[in-house]
């Protein structure tokens, strides 16, 4: 027989996208029980933090104090605001409370080297830990190294994800990841890099996880165009702007590469190239043997959701608050599952 112990007390960091998928994975959750959420916007402070996610409402009530919030004496924290604050969460850490969270740049020095050294230091006082998922970067690495145990040699570890993203519909995103420019731009590349440091960041997670010292990471992408002018209702390209693309981001261990994070990303499907798209993950170890490891929404699903990438975190919180203190990876953790899950009931969705 399965004995459960008693649910671990969890806040909730914003509910946004992310934020809201962790409320309603938390409610009704057998092993966590939500029992606070910091609200970052004025207007959501005072408001039930059921309704704020959409589910009926649930007594607990958004707030922006902090003191209360960690006078409630939670576990965990679930940090999932679009920036992170970083005397926030330093002001959890060290009290005290853990933190699972879906900003992946906070895995290792991707906020600076400072940054990194603060929040340590902050675990170190406080005894806590703070792990980085999500979906991708996370999960998807997670899942690569489950599946490389079966190798007896990895030549190449390799992560793609490769979706159709109009379904997201923020052009300010897209935008800021070169669509709209003429493939030839010179600015194009560079305005993915830029948005890409979680990626660098899941390379190193691995490598060190790997026991492989990356010594660079590498970047390279290549353009689609615009087959004729469309609207696609949350922003319009026209023929010949840059509609899709295609990157490779290389860890480089010996002078070859060794682990890639690749995306196929395209803002519909009229272009050229039109390259086919997994509308999902799909991992690939090349050695002895080689492995192939496909993650795909079933029918009627969809990754882009929030779901997945806020439940990665959630279901890390039992794993996360018995860590070691410090940043805990991956490999820190024994591997995170959704334990419990299936004697769950989710809340209904309203409106
Ligand atoms: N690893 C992955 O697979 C993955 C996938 C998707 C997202 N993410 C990461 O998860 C985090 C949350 O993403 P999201 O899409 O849920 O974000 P989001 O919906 O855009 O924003 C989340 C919340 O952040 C708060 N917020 C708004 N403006 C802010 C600002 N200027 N500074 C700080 N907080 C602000 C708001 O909180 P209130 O609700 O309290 O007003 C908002 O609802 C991001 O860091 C994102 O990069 C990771």
């Amino acid at each position: 027989m399965t004995t459960r112990a008693p649910k671990l007390r969890v806040v909730q960091w914003t509910t946004g996208k992310t934020g809201t998928a962790a409320v309603r994975g938390l409610v009704g959750h057998p092993a966590l029980e939500l029992v606070g959420c910091y609200a970052y916007s004025p207007d959501k402070v005072g408001q039930d933090v059921g309704t704020l996610a959409g589910i009926e409402p649930i007594g607990i009530i958004a707030t922006d104090d902090i003191d209360a919030l960690l006078a409630l004496r939670p576990d965990c924290v679930s940090y999932m605001p679009f920036r992170p604050n970083f005397d926030h969460i330093e002001r959890i850490l060290e009290s005290g409370v853990n933190i699972v969270t879906t900003m992946y740049m906070l895995a290792g020095s991707g906020y600076g080297e400072d940054v990194h050294q603060r929040i340590a230091a902050a675990c170190e006082r406080g005894r806590s830990s703070l792990y980085t998922s999500g979906v991708y970067p996370g999960h998807v690495a997670m899942t690569a190294l489950a599946a490389s145990a079966m190798c007896t040699r990895i030549d190449r570890v390799s992560l793609l994800e490769s979706l159709d993203m109009s379904g997201y519909a923020n052009e300010k995103m897209f935008r800021a990841m070169s669509i709209g420019l003429q493939p030839d731009d010179p600015a194009a590349p560079g305005m993915i890099e830029a948005n890409c440091g979680s990626f660098k960041e899941q390379i190193r997670v691995l490598g060190h996880a790997l026991a492989v010292d990356i010594e660079e990471i590498r970047f390279t992408a290549e353009f689609a165009a615009a087959n004729q002018d469309t609207d696609f209702g949350f922003m319009k390209l026209e023929k010949g702007q840059i509609a899709g693309f295609k990157g490779i981001i290389a860890g480089i261990c010996g002078g070859r590469s060794v682990i890639e994070c690749r995306f196929v990303w395209k803002v519909g499907h009229d272009m050229t190239p039109n390259w086919p798209t997994e509308e999902g993950y799909v991992i690939q170890i090349e050695g002895d043997p080689g492995v192939q490891v496909r993650l795909q929404p079933l029918a009627g699903a969809h990754f882009a959701a929030g779901g997945p990438t806020a439940m990665a975190a959630v279901n890390a919180i039992p794993q996360v608050v018995v860590a070691p203190p410090g940043i805990v990876n991956h490999a820190d953790l024994p591997f995170v599952t959704g334990r419990h899950l299936l004697t769950r009931t989710s809340p209904n969705v309203v409106g």
